[in-house]
């Protein structure tokens, strides 16, 4: 029986083994991690981490042949393959402070790997491109596996390998076989597009709102345009999430390290589009509610940094409810699946400072105390000045409007930060509409 190891149980880590595991029973998983309470809760009713469909792969195969453990060197000295899926934050400190990659997390699993086994593996790069809230649907069905490796009989003989595990169900055409440095690349370039298209649709939303076009038919008029096709077009508060903006500053580095500055600036750009765009829409907040948004109750409708999940990682919504803080709004704030303490933990803490181990560990915040967190969305509004939908949870959309207008003070304003409400139902209702990219 071929057995594989991955180390770090996050995002990545869990629900990728926990398909590998459905989708090859041959083969026994093990997922460890140096953080017990992430172990504890994959092994419990209650897993670490919201994603739909996850629940149901990781019952079926917990306990056969798929098995979540604190004990890493054991697992790692058994196993065939070992994936490596820690974190890769952006540094905080010393050379390359902001933009490049801290490795620090990856080089002490490489070390304890060559410790345990001796150096004698091969290295493949194996980026993984599934999205949070479609992780698992991702997963079954991946556009592309890429595998890296070296281009010796060792290294070839080491693709293979991988590509035997992901053809138990990825058919054969969409297993891509690279070089190294080209599969490293790739990642970070497919982030750096990706990202690239929202910064351009947003920057294209607030030439919307200065003309009076309205950018969804802008979007969709473009996206028709089968050389451009319709995804990623939605104009949004920002985009977020753990790896856009570090992949980015990370792509930016490496040009500036390799002596290519107007790449690098060419790159820098969509997160400069993306700050931008948060701050334009706090700005709004601030200047349509009469310049003043001083003790005023503001509701913040979604905090994680898109729907269905509850990962926070860089999300719009702290800059945004920062930005509302900061002005000395009162913000109380509902999103279906992000704890309190999560919430006030991403307000009190440094930009790039989320991903480092500090808070992998539960930790009290010293509260930040204009914020209250509340579990429903008509108490999170009552009696607020205005309300702000930062995330596009579908529950959102069929929320009864009238209720929640009738129970805040006026005028009522809502600033749309994704797009999702009827604004004609709502300003015949009364409210004042803000959306993105849309005439007011
Ligand atoms: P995560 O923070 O959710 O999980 C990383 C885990 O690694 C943590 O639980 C941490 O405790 C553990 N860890 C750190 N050092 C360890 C060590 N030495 N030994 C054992 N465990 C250790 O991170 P994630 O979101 O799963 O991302 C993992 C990697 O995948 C990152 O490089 C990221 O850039 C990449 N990635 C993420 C996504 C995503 O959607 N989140 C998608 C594609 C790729
Ligand atoms: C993204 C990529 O889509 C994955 O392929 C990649 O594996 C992953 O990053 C990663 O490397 O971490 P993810 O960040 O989970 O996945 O989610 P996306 O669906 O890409 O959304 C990212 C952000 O962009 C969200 O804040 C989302 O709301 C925003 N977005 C997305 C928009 O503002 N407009 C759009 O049209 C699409």
């Amino acid at each position: 029986m071929v057995k594989i190891c991955c180390i770090g149980a996050g995002y990545v880590g869990g629900p990728t083994m926990a398909v590998i595991a459905l989708k090859c029973p041959s083969i026994e998983v093990a997922v460890v991690d140096i953080s017990v309470s992430r172990i504890n809760a994959w092994n419990s009713d209650q897993l670490p981490i919201y994603e739909p469909g996850l629940d149901d792969v990781v019952k079926q195969c917990r306990g056969k042949n798929l098995f979540f453990s604190t004990e890493v060197e054991k697992h790692v000295s058994e196993a065939d393959i070992v994936f490596v899926s820690v974190n890769t934050p952006t540094k905080t400190r010393g050379l390359g402070a902001g933009k490049a990659a801290d490795l620090t997390y990856w080089e002490s699993a490489a070390r304890m790997i060559a410790d345990v086994k001796g150096i004698n593996f091969q290295i493949l790069s194996n980026p993984e491109f599934l999205a949070e809230g479609t992780a698992i649907p991702d997963l079954f069905n991946p556009d592309r596996v890429l595998i890296g490796g070296r281009e010796t009989p060792e290294g070839q003989k080491a693709i293979e390998a991988l590509k035997d595990v992901y053809s138990h169900w990825v058919p054969e055409e969409r297993i891509l076989c690279t070089n190294l440095w080209s599969a490293e690349l790739s990642k970070l370039a497919a982030n750096a597009f990706l990202a690239q298209r929202i910064s351009s649709v947003n920057a294209m939303s607030a030439l919307c709102e200065a003309t009076g076009a309205d950018v969804t038919e802008v979007s969709y008029a473009v996206g028709k345009d089968t050389r451009i096709g319709p995804k990623f077009l939605n104009a949004s508060v920002g985009f977020g999430g753990s790896c856009f903006q570090k992949d980015i500053l990370n792509l930016v580095y490496i040009c500036e390290c390799n002596g290519l500055p107007e790449v690098a600036e060419y790159w820098k750009q969509v997160i400069k589009i993306n700050d931008y765009q948060k701050s334009r829409f706090v700005n709004r907040i601030v200047s349509s509610m009469f310049n003043t948004v001083s003790n005023k109750k503001v509701a913040i409708l979604g905090f994680a940094f898109k729907k269905d999940t509850g990962d926070t990682r860089e999300t719009p919504a702290i800059d945004v409810c920062k930005g509302l803080l900061g002005d000395n709004a009162r913000v109380s704030i509902y999103d279906p699946q992000v704890t309190e303490d999560q919430i006030q933990r991403d307000l009190t803490m440094n930009k790039f400072d989320w991903d480092h181990p500090l808070h992998l560990q539960p930790m009290s915040p010293t509260a930040v105390k204009q914020v209250s967190v509340v579990w429903d969305a008509y108490t999170a509004t009552k009696d607020a000045h205005g309300v702000c939908i930062l995330t596009e949870w579908d529950e959102f959309k069929t929320l009864d409007y009238q209720r929640i207008y009738d129970n805040m003070q006026k005028p009522a304003f809502i600033f749309d930060g994704r797009n999702i409400v009827n604004v004609d139902k709502l300003r015949e209702i009364g409210f004042i509409v803000y959306s993105i990219g849309k005439p007011l």
